[in-house]
């Protein structure tokens, strides 16, 4: 279930970054180990930004180039989500998600 969250939130980020950014931008997948066992996501670009990220996260004001529930999703399949984002300069959206408790004590006893 994480992967696919992962998967289709990655997805969504590379999408708007296309669509909505121009191609301009890049994604970098991480993996964590402090504070805990986990991906990180960081999706940048260099395209016009988000004039209301409130809006744009609840699917308000009409998007243009999808349905406008891409970014909300984001935001709730990933455990922490930010987003960072200047007029004319570009956005930075960072996103991470912990493994599970179950997962994370069989990597320990591996590691
Ligand atoms: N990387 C981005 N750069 C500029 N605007 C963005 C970016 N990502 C999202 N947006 C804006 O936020 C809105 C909501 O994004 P999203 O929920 O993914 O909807 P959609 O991509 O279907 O339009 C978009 O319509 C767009 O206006
Ligand atoms: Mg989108």
């Amino acid at each position: 279930m994480d992967q696919s969250k992962i998967a289709i939130a990655t997805l969504e980020l590379a999408r708007n970054i296309i669509v909505h950014a121009m191609g301009r931008g890049k994604i970098t997948i991480t993996g964590l180990t402090e504070p805990r066992l986990g991906i990180l996501l960081v999706a940048e670009d260099k395209g016009p930004g988000i004039p209301d990220v409130e809006n744009a996260l609840e699917g308000i004001g009409g998007s243009k180039k999808g349905l406008g529930f891409g970014l909300g999703a984001v935001k709730r399949l990933m455990d922490q989500f930010t987003i960072e984002t200047k007029l004319g300069q570009g956005t930075i959206i960072v996103a991470k998600k912990w493994m599970c408790n179950r997962l994370t004590e069989e990597r320990k006893i591996m590691l």
